[in-house]
């Protein structure tokens, strides 16, 4: 069925603010600066070149052996070339403007200003060099944009898609706080179970990062579900299977906020247990100290 213009339109257009907040935001916290996407039209074409990247790097995951064979990648990817053209440009521009920001203001602290001023502490010479700072930069760019971006888009679309999950976080959120302009991060805002609910579930059915983040067996391999892996061998697993397996989430394929509170009639203490249990098989960030 076509749908009319005015309603296409928004949403296309929400699309587009998604990413052009994120995009905003992380840059602010990382570079002190911004590209001001909100607000201008002249960079928001940032955000497409941003797509692409991730595209291409979900698709040299899967297929890892184009990442050595840089003609071959450029052949059966052509969007490749100009996209990581275009990433170096933003991110040289974007590293350009938040140096300015610490010439006009010294005590300007951000992550961008400790990632580039790490010094080896036995010959006071900086670590990263200048190509690895840009990397570096463009990674963060993408790593905290576009995972956002999308978890945000996520978390709207089942919530509208979900009247009485939506009413009780509107609710809960509602009376947690007088008005929108108190909302802030603390205290109020960790206690919105249904809320955190919400947003757990979204990234459990649309995981910004769905595919397996393999890792490498060391030497003496290892042991995964009973398997010896040998080792350099690779192992993985799919975060999108691991979060929609049957035995973790039951109806997995279902937009449920209720299987992340506790119910209060089952008992507490069961229903951390079961709670504590569920999060195992839960693993948006994936695992372990990154
Ligand atoms: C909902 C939001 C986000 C999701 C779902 C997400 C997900 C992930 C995942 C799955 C990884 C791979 C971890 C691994 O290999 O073990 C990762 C890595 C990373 N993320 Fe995020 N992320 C999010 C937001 C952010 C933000 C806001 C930033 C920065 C401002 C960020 C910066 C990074 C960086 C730098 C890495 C690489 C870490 C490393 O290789 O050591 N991410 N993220």
């Amino acid at each position: 069925m076509r749908q009319p213009m005015d309603e296409v339109v928004p949403r296309i257009w929400l699309c587009g603010v998604r990413n052009w907040l994120t995009t905003d935001a992380v840059t602010k916290v990382i570079f002190t600066t911004s590209w001001d996407l909100l607000t201008s039209t002249a960079n928001r074409c940032v955000t497409e070149t941003f797509k692409t990247v991730v595209r291409q790097t979900g698709v040299v995951h899967n297929w890892p052996h184009l990442a050595y064979h840089e003609v071959t990648a450029l052949l059966c990817l052509p969007h490749l070339a100009w996209s990581l053209v275009a990433l170096e440009n933003y991110s040289v521009a974007v590293m350009s403007s938040s140096k300015a920001e610490r010439v006009k203001k010294y005590s300007t602290k951000d992550v961008f200003g400790y990632f580039s001023n790490v010094k080896d502490p036995d010959t006071g010479e900086l670590i990263l060099r200048p190509q690895d700072v840009r990397r570096n930069a463009a990674n963060f760019i993408i790593a905290g944009s576009d995972t956002t971006a999308s978890s945000v888009a996520a978390t709207f679309f089942y919530l509208s898609h979900d009247p009485t999950a939506y009413a009780k976080v509107a609710q809960e959120v509602r009376s947690a706080f007088e008005s929108a302009s108190t909302i802030k991060a603390g205290p109020i805002l960790n206690n919105c179970v249904c809320l955190r609910a919400a947003i757990n579930e979204a990234l459990r059915m649309a995981p910004a990062a769905p595919q397996p983040l393999w890792r490498e067996a060391e030497a003496g391999g290892c042991v995964v579900d009973g398997d010896l892996i040998q080792a350099s061998l690779n192992v993985g697993a799919g975060i999108f299977s691991l979060q929609h397996n049957v035995d973790a989430f039951p109806d997995p394929y279902k937009y449920d906020i209720e299987r992340w509170i506790i119910d209060p009639r089952k008992g507490e203490v069961k229903e951390k247990e079961r709670i504590k249990e569920m999060s195992r098989s839960w693993a948006p960030f994936f695992v372990g100290s990154r």
